[in-house]
């Protein structure tokens, strides 16, 4: 029997990603305590960040069994599949939009204006289709190949060299999310497998982390790397496409290191794109999974389907 355990809880971008880490640690003390004095307390009610207001979840009864099996598992059990741009990364700060990876290298002064107009544009037209609530992923899914093959193309048009990659990111406004040291060092301490899973550009994103001093060796990075010739000057990116729909097959393509952890049962899995929700197919071993969704567009969302009661973004992300 499939006895694996699914919730998803959405929560604004503001949230802090170590939120839920925090919160298994005040979790674990709650639960001693409730099996000291058999007082039946539920652990998602003592859980400050999950009390948010920025928080949604569904189905509170799901997730209270969900976080009692990641407890009871312990970080033996533990693994955490995440997304990274716009999850890990900050999607905003003061008011101001932060770059993606793409967008680090786009806004970086060794594009040309041309280009970096062309970008703008590409990224004007197929974000809106990413993040369309009215179209099914099936709808979405060619139109991110097409946006990633004229993105990318352009990039390789402006034969940026490997070795000012380091400053690029020093010098961009990229910002991982509040809490990330804790986040990241806590998974570290207690050897908690990370694997990040990113439709973003992998060296930037690489960059960005070993800058951010949190590069340790329980982290995992699957995205698309670039490919440079032999001047070490962007010719192509490695391997085939990741976009934001075809995460699902990531653990089928990734099957040793998942072979590896077996025994790592029990999942975290933290995204923003309706695509990311399915970051953990093909794992086979899982026990239970909770998932979580950074609703950074959803004031618009909410907005919008307001007016039109069809099928939403917010009902996809939130259904148990
Ligand atoms: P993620 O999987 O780490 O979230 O990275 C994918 C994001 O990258 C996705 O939201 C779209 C974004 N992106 C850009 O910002 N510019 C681009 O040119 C492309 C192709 C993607
Ligand atoms: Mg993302």
């Amino acid at each position: 029997m499939d006895r694996s355990a699914v919730a998803r809880v959405g929560a604004v971008a503001s949230a802090s990603v170590c939120a839920l880490v925090a919160g298994v640690v005040l979790a674990q003390y709650i639960f001693t305590l409730k099996r000291k004095t058999g007082r039946k307390t539920k652990i998602i009610e003592m859980m400050p960040e999950l009390q948010k207001n920025s928080v949604r979840i569904k189905n509170p009864a799901r997730v209270e069994e969900i976080l009692c099996g990641l407890i009871k598992g312990g970080a033996v059990k533990l693994q955490i599949i995440t997304d990274f741009d716009m999850t890990l990364s900050r999607f905003s700060y003061e008011g101001k939009r932060c770059p993606t990876c793409h967008n680090v290298i786009d806004n970086c002064k060794l594009v040309s204006d041309e280009c970096r107009r062309k970008l703008l544009q590409l990224k004007e037209k197929y974000y809106a289709i990413e993040i369309d609530p009215l179209l099914t992923v099936e709808e979405k899914f060619p139109h991110m190949e097409e946006w990633y093959t004229k993105s990318h193309s352009l990039l390789v048009e402006q034969a940026l060299p490997r070795d000012k990659l380091r400053e690029i990111v020093a010098e961009s406004d990229v910002m991982l999310k509040e809490g990330y040291e804790k986040f990241f060092d806590k998974l570290q301490q207690h050897n908690v497998p990370v694997f990040i899973f990113s439709a973003g550009i992998g060296d930037v994103l690489e960059e960005i982390i070993r800058q951010a001093g949190v590069y340790y060796p329980n982290v995992k990075v699957v995205s698309n790397f670039m490919d440079f010739d032999d001047s070490g000057v962007l010719k192509g990116f490695k391997g085939e496409l990741i976009h934001v729909f075809n995460k699902h097959d990531g653990a089928l393509k990734n099957t040793e290191y998942f072979r590896e952890l077996k025994d790592n049962s029990n999942i975290i899995l933290l995204g923003d794109s309706q695509g990311d929700l399915r970051m953990a197919d093909g794992v086979a071993n899982v026990e239970h999974i909770l998932k979580i969704g950074y609703l950074n567009d959803r004031p618009t969302f909410l907005h919008r389907c307001r007016k039109q009661p069809v099928k939403t973004f917010e009902q996809d992300r939130l259904k148990i």
